[in-house]
């Protein structure tokens, strides 16, 4: 089994993913098509950047001008506060700028600020950047960031993976408008969940699906699936789960599912699960159980458990999300808890988890069956 140490490391390894610049364009895209304005005149702060090689730096700070922005903010984390295994790349960028200081260089972080046309070219753009050292290390949690986080409209970023919860807390505590990356896992966190479930959180719409392609540090190990070096020389992952979290609006989640009826799905659905068969019920909540997004019938009135998938199409006009069915959070929502009977079978006989809240069914043998996470929704109106 592996040690508390491995497994932080293996989170820590994470934490240095790195965006693609055609992912970030592809995303920021469906909001100004929703919303010509949306980053007009916003101060926009990106923080946990590497601004002198990040593709969030370069793709801001290049559309500047068409975005009408009217401050760039990017911060860096200090080499020294990263785990030791991380390489330290000291870039040409650095070296060769009057601001270089080496007994600075590894221990602090950096700002990297746009404003205004230092070289006068007639356009803001890459680079008009200016930068200096922080005073402290760059970490977001600090009061030093903190300040820059208030000064802010926008905070985009892709932050550590083993940070993910302080992160969104980070930016909620403050109000901001955000747009950051994560795992579509961190919609089930009790501390995320319930701002889904207010219409507060949801997820931009240019990732729901497949994998995501990120670079890596150069000593990253190849030897998980779907790593590789592409054609300039970058070593990169391919990552399975990864969604844009987000409070800003935009035009897919007003787009109404397309959906059949009960009767329909039963006679029609491409799953073999529902055709010819019936929608099964909870035993310990009034609900069906609906095991793909796409089988969700039209007609149906009452409460359904989707799966956590169902958010890359909600429409909040079209459902209303009532609750998760996991653990306390499905308590809270009068999920009863496992009879003693069905927690002894699921714990003896199946050496699965019973944990009270968690959803789940029987089977025609009378056990207990626990579908992967549902959320509960009803049809609006
Ligand atoms: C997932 S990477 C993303 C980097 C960049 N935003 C991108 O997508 O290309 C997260 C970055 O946050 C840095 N980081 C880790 N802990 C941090 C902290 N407490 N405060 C600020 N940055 C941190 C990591 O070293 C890494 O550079």
């Amino acid at each position: 089994m592996a040690t508390q140490e491995q497994l932080d490391a293996k989170k820590q390894k994470k934490d240095e993913f790195y965006t693609q610049y055609e992912d970030i364009q592809k995303e920021i895209n469906t909001y100004i098509e929703y919303n010509p304005d949306v980053f007009k005149n916003k101060t926009i702060l990106l923080p946990c950047d590497d601004p002198e090689w990040s593709n969030f730096t370069r793709f801001f700070a290049q559309n500047f001008h068409n975005l009408g922005l009217k401050k760039l903010i990017s911060t860096s984390y200090a080499a020294d506060s990263k785990p030791s295994e991380i390489p330290y790349q000291l870039t040409l960028f650095e070296t060769e700028s009057d601001e270089y200081d080496e007994n600075k260089t590894r221990s602090y972080g950096k700002i990297f600020t746009l404003t205004r046309d230092k070289n006068n070219s007639g356009k803001i753009d890459i680079d008009d950047l200016e930068w200096h050292y922080l005073k402290g290390d760059g970490d977001f949690r600090s009061n030093e960031i903190k300040k820059l986080r208030d000064e802010a409209d926008v905070i985009v970023t892709n932050p550590p993976f083993s940070l993910f919860r302080q992160f969104i807390a980070w930016v909620l505590e403050a109000d901001k408008k955000f747009l950051i990356i994560g795992n579509q896992n961190a919609v089930a966190y009790k501390d995320v969940f319930p701002y889904i479930q207010k219409n507060e959180i949801w997820y931009g719409p240019s990732i729901s699906s497949g994998d995501r392609k990120f670079g890596v540090p150069g000593n990253y190990p190849l030897d998980a699936a779907g790593c590789g070096i592409d054609e300039n020389g970058m070593r990169f992952i391919r990552v399975k789960g990864v969604r844009w979290f987000t409070n800003i609006d935009h035009g897919r989640r007003h787009q109404l599912l397309s959906l059949m009826t009960m009767q329909d799905n039963l006679k029609y659905s491409k799953h073999k699960e529902l055709r010819d068969k019936e929608y099964r019920t909870f035993f310990n909540y009034d609900a069906i159980n609906i095991p793909f997004t796409d089988a969700i019938p039209k007609d149906y009135n009452g409460m359904m458990g989707v799966p956590i998938t169902f958010l890359d199409k909600y429409c909040p006009e079209q459902f209303e999300i009532i609750g998760l069915g996991i653990a306390n959070l499905g308590l809270e929502i009068g999920v009863k808890p496992y009879t003693p009977e069905h927690q002894q079978y699921r714990k003896d006989i199946q050496h699965k988890g019973a944990v009270d809240g968690d959803l789940y069914m029987l089977d025609d043998a009378g056990h207990p069956d626990v579908p992967y996470a549902r959320i509960i929704i009803k049809k609006r109106g």
